[in-house]
């Protein structure tokens, strides 16, 4: 007997065949139930190690290890059934050789048995991603903005403001292609820019803060939902839940104070939310 599922989750190849069709619709999420939501209506769920400043409060993602992403990359997996799960590889994973990276995402693959990887880097990456996607292992660049090099870059800052700054990260776009990645994200660039590389590139490109003129789109699921206590100015907020959690939890408190609150005939009566 099979022990297949019936329903086919997407893979790396489906969304690289996205190139100038449907725009790909991508969200973060870091949680099985959360998952369960994004799945529904997204083609691409990424583990993001953005998960360290959302779920543990770092300022930057550069404290985030593999074992974070792997406990956290394995829940989403649990919590979702079609969409591609992306596992970012977090800052000192990789850097250091295409060897290194291969065992990182190797265990990130065995261990949450997502369809693919993410990194950052451009023309400093083309080597690793290509010794990657040779071996099996699904990549998705990231370029622009690069987050974990914020010790080196100073601030987040836009990328490419200026034309005559466009060479290197076209270069960067190039290369990713080149070497093999199925899709690439690129942060923080501005319009002309990612229309640009959109249209140079063999591969999907999927922004964050890069405009519309990219193959798709991804944000971080709590800065979309109002949960985060600060967000980039270009995020599109489509929910308001930081205020409506406090006035649940409000509301809780104060039946516990007055007493208020079920007897243990309820407890273990499950609903379906
Ligand atoms: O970690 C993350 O959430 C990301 C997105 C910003 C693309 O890499």
């Amino acid at each position: 007997m099979s022990i297949q599922s019936s329903i086919k989750r997407k893979t790396a190849p489906d969304i690289r065949a996205r190139k100038r069709g449907e725009p790909i619709v991508m969200l973060t999420s870091y949680h099985a139930h959360t998952a369960a939501l994004v799945d529904r209506h997204c083609d691409v769920i990424l583990v993001g190690d953005s998960l360290g400043n959302v779920m543990h409060g770092f300022e930057t993602t550069v404290p985030v290890t593999l074992d974070m992403m792997i406990l956290q990359g394995a829940a989403v997996m649990r919590g979702s059934r079609q969409a591609l799960v992306v596992v970012d590889m977090p800052f000192g994973s990789y850097e250091a050789s295409r060897e290194q990276a291969f065992n990182a995402a190797v265990r990130i693959m065995k261990e949450t048995q997502c369809g693919a990887v993410k990194l950052e880097g451009g023309v400093r990456m083309a080597e690793t991603i290509a010794f990657l996607s040779g071996r099996g292992i699904p990549v998705m660049g990231h370029i622009g903005l690069t987050p974990q090099s914020i010790n080196t870059l100073g601030s987040f800052r836009a990328q490419g403001r200026n034309e005559a700054d466009w060479g290197p990260i076209v270069d960067d776009a190039k290369a990713v292609a080149e070497a093999g990645a199925f899709s690439v994200v690129v942060e923080a660039v501005a319009e002309p820019l990612a229309r640009k590389i959109t249209e140079t590139i063999a591969i999907p490109t999927i922004g964050i803060g890069a405009s519309g003129a990219c193959d798709g789109q991804v944000l971080v699921l709590e800065d979309m939902l109002g949960l985060s206590p600060r967000t980039p100015k270009f995020v599109r907020r489509y929910g308001n839940l930081g205020p409506a959690i406090e006035a649940a939890i409000e509301s809780y408190a104060a039946d516990v104070r007055s007493r208020a609150f079920p007897g243990p005939e309820h407890v273990y009566d499950m609903k379906k939310n």
